[in-house]
């Protein structure tokens, strides 16, 4: 029978058997505006192997697929290399309509989908370093422990050198294209960056330790399949070139700069002191967060050197729209940042404070006291706000040494 919808083959042994998603327009809080995709991969050794599934919802376009190839009931395993439901959602279903002799998943991640399905020992446990038998394949777990979540891992097939990274060098970009070296290069490492920034930052400490440990282990890789997006199969340093910068988050002569305002004093100072950081040889990237999403400033933030915020004080706390992307920021830490606040205020300007205390709390350095202004900045307000960006600039060149 002719299915409706068709596996890609990927390698001699592995075929992509996961769903598109083309109108997913957020993902736990970060716009993901070119939707994704669910990447499930069949492995087609002696023994059959499912290695991850898709969200609950797209079960019957990666069953179609795997039925393109396979009756679905001859896999024999299921590995889940992440229990995070965009992975995990069609797995109780899975199970039940394929059977397989055997499910597994890490230590961390058999814990998870108990919790998440109510599964048991149904699934099987892989430690760190564990090799399975696929009969003429092997296929080894490597534990990445919150790259995204606790229950994280690769899986490394021996046969073609197939690395499958799960949320690791993945990307929420949907396309037609099954390979990074079909889709426009820019695109390619900006939808990277930007998925990096929005679910990966937190952990980058860990990220460099994962990529040391990945490169002690000296795997033959000839391609990196992650669970979002295209798979890379040429010129894998690049990706890996750039998982090492954005792990390092060393400072640059870039400046992200937030703000929102009511009456347009606070936009007054904001473009004063972008002013003052382009004079002093910035790059800067101004976000006006009425009509800007949270997450295109954390993914400014990813390879940029300062973080300055403004926000006007209304009813005695802060911009709504500032305190929500400083949250969503907060939880990202990024770091090696040097920052500033400001904004106006009416009668008591409480946001400076609040604005201050979340910068801190960033463990972002202070480059100068924050400028607050009663009302409509005058001259000698706005040169002062100038003198503002010139300092950050200034403190920028020398951790740059510029
Ligand atoms: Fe793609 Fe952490 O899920």
């Amino acid at each position: 029978m002719t299915e409706a919808f068709q596996a890609i083959k990927i390698t001699d042994e592995v075929y992509w058997v996961g769903a598109i998603d083309w109108k997913l327009r957020s993902f736990h809080g970060y716009t993901t505006h070119r939707g994704t995709t669910y990447n499930a991969f069949l492995v087609l050794t002696d023994k059959i192997t499912l290695v991850d599934t898709v969200k609950k919802a797209f079960m019957g376009e990666m069953m179609s697929r795997i039925a393109s190839v396979i009756p679905p009931e001859k896999i024999d395993y299921i590995i889940s290399n992440h229990a995070e439901m965009d992975h995990s959602g069609a797995l109780p279903e899975t199970i039940k309509a394929v059977n397989p002799e055997k499910v597994f998943a890490s230590v961390k991640g058999q814990q998870a989908l108990d919790a998440h399905f109510r599964m048991g020992d149904t699934v099987i446990p892989l430690k760190d370093g564990e090799t399975l038998s696929l009969g003429n394949a092997n296929i080894m777990c490597m534990e990445t422990r919150l790259l995204h979540w606790p229950d994280s891992m690769f899986t490394y097939l021996d046969k073609g050198g197939v690395l499958f990274t799960q949320d690791a060098f993945g990307m929420h970009l949907a396309t037609s294209e099954r390979f990074t070296d079909e889709v426009d290069s820019y695109l390619v490492e900006y939808e990277a960056a930007t998925y990096y920034a929005n679910i990966l930052m937190p952990y980058s400490k860990l990220v460099k330790r994962q990529l040391d440990k990945l490169k002690g282990r000296n795997l033959e890789i000839n391609y990196i399949v992650p669970d979002h997006g295209p798979i890379f199969r040429n010129n894998l340093d690049r990706i890996l070139d750039c998982y090492e910068r954005w792990s390092a988050q060393e400072p640059s002569m870039k400046a992200v700069l937030a703000y929102d305002t009511m009456w347009g004093s606070t936009e007054m100072m904001a473009k004063a002191i972008a002013d003052g950081m382009v004079q002093g040889g910035l790059s800067v990237k101004m976000f006006y967060m009425q009509d800007e999403h949270r997450s295109n400033v954390a993914s400014a933030l990813l390879e940029a050197g300062a973080f300055v915020v403004g926000a006007p004080t209304i009813n005695g706390v802060i911009f709504p729209t500032i305190a929500d992307v400083l949250t969503y920021i907060k939880g990202l830490r990024p770091q090696n940042l040097v920052g500033a606040a400001f904004g106006s205020y009416g009668w008591s300007g409480e946001s400076i404070k609040h604005l201050e205390d979340d910068l801190k709390q960033m463990k972002i350095e202070m480059v100068t006291e924050s400028l607050k202004c009663n009302y409509v900045p005058d001259n000698e307000m706005l040169v002062k706000c100038r003198t503002v960006g010139e300092k950050v600039a200034s403190k920028l060149s020398e951790l740059c040494g510029t």
